[in-house]
C-alpha cells in the first residue's frame, strides 16, 4: 500500500491510472471513502484506460453497470469492466439473486465496487483503495 495525494479531479483521474495498469480478468477493487471522496471519478479514470468512454455515474440505484472493454492491454485478458455501487444492497442474499458473485468471480471481468459490503470480504484477487478527504479538494488515496 502506497499513500498519493490529490487536489484536483484531474489529479485523481492520472493517479486511477497507476492502478489501472496493474489490472488483469479476475481482480475486484473496492472502493472505500467517504461520500463524495471521489471513488466513482477514479472509477472512471480506469474505465477510459480501457477505452471505455460512456457516462460512468455511481450505479447506486441500479446497483451494478457492465461496460464491454474496448481498449484491450497486453496481459489483461479481461472482456469487460463491472461497476458496482453496493451502498444500497441490504443482505448477502440479494447479492446473491443479484448474481454479483458470479460477477465477481469470473476471469473475463474487471470489477470495481463502491461502497463494498463486509459479505465481499472473502473473495479473492482482492485490491483495496481507500480515500480520505483532507479538505474540500484534497484527497489522500491509498492503495
Ligand atoms: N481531488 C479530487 N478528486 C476527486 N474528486 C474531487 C477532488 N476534489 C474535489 N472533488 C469533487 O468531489 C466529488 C467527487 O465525486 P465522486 O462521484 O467521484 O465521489 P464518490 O466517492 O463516488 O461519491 P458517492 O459516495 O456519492 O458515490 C466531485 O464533485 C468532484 O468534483
Ligand atoms: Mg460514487
Amino acid at each position: 500500500m502506497k499513500k498519493y495525494l490529490s487536489k484536483n479531479v484531474n489529479q485523481t483521474l492520472v493517479l486511477s491510472l497507476i492502478l489501472a495498469k496493474l489490472l488483469k480478468g479476475g481482480d475486484v477493487v473496492l472502493f472505500k471513502g467517504g461520500l463524495g471522496s471521489g471513488k466513482t471519478t477514479f472509477v472512471k479514470g480506469i474505465a477510459r484506460y480501457f477505452g471505455i468512454r460512456s457516462l460512468i455515474q455511481s450505479p447506486t440505484f441500479v446497483i451494478y453497470k457492465p461496460y464491454t472493454i474496448s481498449k484491450h492491454r497486453s496481459e489483461c485478458k479481461a472482456k469487460y469492466l463491472y461497476h458496482i455501487d453496493t451502498y444500497r444492497l441490504n443482505s448477502k442474499k440479494d447479492a446473491e439473486n443479484l448474481g454479483l458473485f458470479e460477477i465477481l468471480t469470473n476471469k473475463n471481468n474487471i470489477v470495481l465496487i463502491e461502497n463494498p459490503k463486509y459479505f465481499f470480504a472473502n473473495v479473492s484477487n482482492k485490491k483495496y483503495v481507500t480515500i480520505k478527504n483532507s479538505n474540500s479538494t484534497t484527497r489522500l488515496f491509498q492503495f
